[in-house]
């Protein structure tokens, strides 16, 4: 049903400015996901039990989960499951709310299944996220899943005390999610990937773990960075004490785009692939027994099996669910359990 209506849906969709369609599909789930998440359900069912892992103290009921950036204000929370996602991550929210960068900031490459985009943590603030999560779990519509948050630094925050703006999100949020993803890996805030340099990175993850009180925290980083530069986060990663890392984010490369058009930000889907599955490997030697989030450029069963053979605890994705639609999930589901 939903793979069938999906060609009509996508050309619409297609047809309008890549943020406009992202805000109207996003405005549809939070009013309307209701009755398309039980379509989706009565379509794809739920994880087959055998698919199911574990991220650290986390149980994910399948292996593909939701990356950051499609849902940043968890206005959909319910709806991603019906999809077959195993786990769902929101934001990232920053302490401020924050209007992000001028417009157009979103672009979409159909030929090359690729996005660029430069949004800059447009977010309604992690205090709106608190009060959106505790309104949802009182409604007794939580969903069966892990739900993550996503948090980064407030753009009028200075680098120098990002730290203390990560910790006020992680206390306004702990309690209402099962994990905190530390993100300091987007191109779009100016300074914010020196974060994952050795001269704040220790600090900003003791203080993060503070004040997360025990929920566990991911580290997510860039697939720009060298491989001395994640041997060095991964191991800071480690003594600090984090639950896992995120690798990749979105790459400032363009590499893989056929026609590139000279607008900056960064890079997800098909063209990211070849660089995030080399720099996953890296984190992975690097990482040891610490579990490791797979991220980049996913768009089928046979990349899932590949990253999860070679270690990866689970995976995500985001931008080939806008280009294969809302079925993508269930046939990988389906095509993983059959592998
Ligand atoms: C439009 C857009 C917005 C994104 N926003 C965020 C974000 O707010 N925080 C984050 O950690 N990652 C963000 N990402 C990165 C994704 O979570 C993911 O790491 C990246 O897109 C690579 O995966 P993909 O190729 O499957 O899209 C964003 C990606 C896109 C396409």
């Amino acid at each position: 049903m939903l793979d069938l209506s999906w060609p009509l849906v996508r050309s619409v969709l297609f047809r309008l400015d890549a943020e406009r369609a992202h805000h109207l599909t996003l405005w549809g789930l939070e009013h309307l996901g209701r009755p398309i998440g039980a379509m989706a359900r009565l379509a794809g069912g739920t994880p087959p039990a055998s698919l199911a892992r574990r991220l650290g103290p986390l149980t994910l009921p399948g292996p593909v989960g939701l990356a950051a950036g499609l849902d940043k204000d968890g206005v959909a929370i319910p709806f991603w499951p019906s999809l077959g996602f195993g786990f769902v991550e929101v934001g990232t929210v920053t302490a401020h709310p924050q209007p992000g960068n001028p417009t157009p900031r979103l672009f979409r490459f159909p030929r090359d299944r690729a996005i660029v985009n430069r949004m800059g943590f447009n977010n309604h603030g992690s205090e709106a996220l608190a009060s959106r999560l505790r309104r949802l779990r009182e409604s007794g519509r939580w969903p069966d899943v892990p739900v993550g948050a996503n948090v980064g630094k407030s753009k009028v925050t200075p680098l120098e005390e990002a730290s203390g703006d990560y910790a006020t999100s992680v206390r306004r949020l702990q309690g209402l999610v099962d994990w905190f993803t530390v993100n300091v890996s987007s191109p779009n805030t100016p300074g914010l990937r020196q974060l994952q340099g050795a001269a704040f990175l220790s600090e900003l993850l003791h203080t993060v773990l503070d004040a997360s009180d025990g929920t566990p925290v991911l580290l997510k980083l860039s697939p720009d960075l060298s491989d001395e530069a994640i041997d060095s986060a991964v191991e800071l990663a480690k003594q600090a004490g984090v639950t896992g890392i995120v690798a990749t984010n979105t790459t400032i490369g363009r590499d893989g785009l056929t026609r590139d058009p000279g607008e900056a930000g960064g890079m997800s889907g098909r063209p990211l692939w070849p660089l995030a599955r080399d720099r996953i490997g890296r984190v992975l030697q690097a990482a040891g027994d610490l579990p490791v989030v797979g991220v980049g450029g996913i768009e089928d069963a046979e990349q899932v099996r590949e990253l999860l053979d070679a270690g990866c605890a689970a995976v995500q994705l985001y931008s080939s669910l806008i280009f294969q639609g809302p079925g993508l999930i269930h046939r990988m589901n389906r095509s993983l359990e059959g592998s």
